[in-house]
């Protein structure tokens, strides 16, 4: 099926393998709005790990980015599991490897290292526990409080869960780039133009952003917020993305992206030709190796089990 054809006919057939294939599309809410409609699940990174661990489907399609789609392969061993377009990455993952940690861990033998969820299956696998943003404080303050917590590899995540914890932890200098964009100054002109609107702020953001903020929270926070509260407009500041479901899900009321620079290109690669041309090879696949998922099980599962 070429590039061209409409939409929705693309949509129809995706629809239509899904079924034959007994696959599952997941979706990350910082998928294009087209990716966004044909998926089963549209979430954020706990939600999709969650809908990964507890569905009954044989292959799952995951619209995202790499390390999500290894964390399904590491609950769900037995699945197939697809990344429509491989080269989706997360330049925030990156900034960790396998080897660096485990040299760290040797510096501070008895610590707890913490993984952010967006991490490789190697990382994962010399961690004691993961966590997402939207568990990151409970994950934190689960621990015992005379352990040294090593926080990988989001600073701003890790500077954010001391600000709520009080926890000493020693972080690791990486960022998510798009987030780690955002200044003070872009916030503070989107308050002079929209005075009154609440500031929502994922805490991959700079602590000087979130202390700006009126809700800290992970894109699923923030759709709930935005339907639960009585404002009319809203002062977004995380990925563009986001801007497609809370407009679908509250449609009469307006959102104010913080600035452009909130993009993340890897979540946009990702395409419904790609989707459906995964459906139709069942490839790529991202299998992750047996004694690396065993372990990176324990610290995904012991996340899951809070
Ligand atoms: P959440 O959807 O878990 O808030 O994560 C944001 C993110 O940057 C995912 O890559
Ligand atoms: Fe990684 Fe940031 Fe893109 Fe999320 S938005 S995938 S953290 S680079």
């Amino acid at each position: 099926m070429s590039g061209q054809e409409p939409v929705q006919k693309l949509s129809e057939e995706i629809t239509r393998l899904k079924k034959e294939r007994n696959a599952i599309i997941l979706a990350h809410v910082y998928q294009s709005p087209e990716v966004q409609n044909v998926a089963d699940y549209v979430g954020d990174s706990l939600g999709l790990s969650q809908q990964a661990a507890s569905t009954g489907a044989d292959v799952i399609v995951f619209c995202g980015v790499h390390f999500m789609a290894e964390s399904a392969s590491i609950l769900c061993p037995d699945k197939v599991v697809l990344l429509p377009e491989k080269s989706a990455g997360c330049p925030m993952a990156d900034m960790v490897t396998a080897e660096e940690l485990r040299q760290k861990k040797q510096e501070l033998p008895g610590s707890v290292v913490v993984c952010y969820v967006n991490t490789s299956a190697e990382v994962k696998a010399e961690s004691d526990i993961a966590c997402t943003s939207a568990n990151a404080v409970e994950v934190v303050s689960s621990l015992p409080e005379d352990k040294t917590v090593l926080f990988v590899p989001d600073k701003n995540l890790g500077n954010y869960i001391f600000s709520r914890t009080g926890r000493e932890m020693l972080m690791w200098e990486g960022y998510c780039p798009a987030h780690d964009s955002l200044t003070r100054a872009d916030v503070l002109k989107a308050k002079a133009k929209h005075p009154g609107a609440p500031v929502l702020v994922h805490p991959e953001c700079r602590p000087e952003v979130v202390k700006l903020a009126d809700l800290v929270t992970s894109t699923s926070g923030m759709i709930r917020f935005v339907r639960d509260n009585k404002a009319r407009e809203f002062i977004v500041c995380t990925e563009a993305g986001i801007l497609y479901p809370l407009q679908k899900q509250c449609p009469d009321k307006r959102f104010y992206l913080a600035s452009d620079s909130l993009f993340c290109y890897d979540m946009k690669v990702t395409t419904l030709e790609k989707v459906h041309r995964a459906l139709v090879s069942l490839e790529p696949r991202v299998k992750v190796p047996e004694e690396i998922r065993e372990r990176a099980f324990h610290c995904l599962e012991r996340m899951l089990d809070i």
